[in-house]
């Protein structure tokens, strides 16, 4: 390991976690957000924004990028049912358009993403995942290994939403790329961290914010803000949002503290047969006085107990400076 990588690899005792992730832009960001603040002991990919191969050379590009040391592991290429259909419309072709890299330096394990899973879980206790694709993975290393479910400290998930969807009305793009997956997950009994479309759409940056980052000065920051540009005009375009939602680091974000995101309990199920509404995560919010006035007086009675932490809230300003201050960390 070279000196300036030792520098971003902080020693000392930070929160153990594996980013299992789809990049993607804001997979990017989430990345290089995780890696500020926690100890990063490897990034897993996956099919999702854009097919596998593409991600796991996205996953090396920023790694090197940022002159992290950290493993990769190739995942899932599709999700356990159902064909991949993947969003290059939001990501661009290569996954990660409006950046010119130069050729990847950073290898990849022999080892696939779910054995890595397994073998890093089993190896210690109380790892934290974060999760910001689909969850073919996560679901694929707990059926393959269920006893590791009492072992996890926690997965926090970007995925989902406590209100609309983006694939369709009702569902956004992570669960509704392999719901049955999602479905394994959220019914795992592992502590769970749910940053779904309905607060990630509120932490959202526009071109000021992305001149702000640029203007760091750093080959990172320079390089996050070309793709931000890219990223931002698509999701004007595409979505017809005024901002481009940074949906991913949000799942990294909810773990900080101080608090930048508040959350509730709820029961979160996953949506697996209906024609309007597959890969909807039904959050049971009816007791929740955020989205229901009247549970302040009771509410209606409480369904199915509470299975994750639901994100409600955003302080944007916050999170903003998170992402400016872990951009400046790098070279
Ligand atoms: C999610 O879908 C992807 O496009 C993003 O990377 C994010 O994980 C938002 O719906
Ligand atoms: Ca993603």
């Amino acid at each position: 390991m070279d000196a300036s990588r030792e520098t971003v690899r902080l020693a000392g005792r930070r929160r153990p976690v594996i980013l299992d992730c789809d990049p993607g832009h804001d997979d990017a960001l989430a990345i290089l957000l995780a890696a500020r603040h926690f100890d990063v002991l490897g990034i897993t990919t996956v099919a999702g924004n854009v097919d596998v191969d593409r991600t796991t050379l996205n996953a090396r590009r920023i790694v090197d990028l940022a002159g992290l040391d950290v493993p990769i592991a190739r995942g899932c290429a599709a999700p356990l049912v159902q064909p991949a259909v993947h969003a290059p419309e939001i990501h661009g072709e290569s996954g990660l358009d409006g950046y010119e890299f130069p050729p990847p330096r950073a290898p990849v394990e022999a080892r696939d993403a779910v054995t890595f899973l397994v073998d890093t879980l089993r190896a210690r206790d109380g790892i934290t995942l974060i999760a910001t694709g689909p969850l073919t993975n996560l679901a694929m290393a707990l059926r393959t290994a269920p006893e590791l479910a009492g072992r996890i400290r926690e997965i926090s998930v970007m995925g989902g939403s406590a209100t609309f969807g983006n694939v369709t009305p009702a569902a956004e793009f992570n669960a509704w790329f392999d719901p049955e997956a999602a479905a394994v997950v959220f019914q795992s009994g592992i502590p769970l961290w749910m940053c779904g479309l309905n607060v990630t759409r509120q932490a959202g940056i526009d071109p000021a914010g992305i001149a702000r980052i640029e203007a760091l000065g750093t080959r990172t920051s320079r390089a996050m803000a070309a793709l931000l540009r890219f990223y931002f005009d698509r999701q004007r375009d595409r979505v017809g949002v005024a901002s481009a939602s940074l949906h991913d680091p949000c799942a990294v974000a909810i773990l900080l503290q101080p608090p930048v995101i508040s959350w509730v309990p709820a029961h979160v199920a996953v949506e697996l047969r209906g024609e309007h509404t597959r890969g909807m995560t039904v959050c049971d919010v009816r007791h929740v006085p955020h989205f229901n006035p009247a549970a302040v007086d009771g509410g209606p009675p409480r369904g199915a107990p509470p299975n994750a932490h639901v994100a409600v809230g955003i302080d944007r300003g916050a999170f903003l400076r998170l992402i400016e201050d872990a951009l400046a960390s790098y070279p």
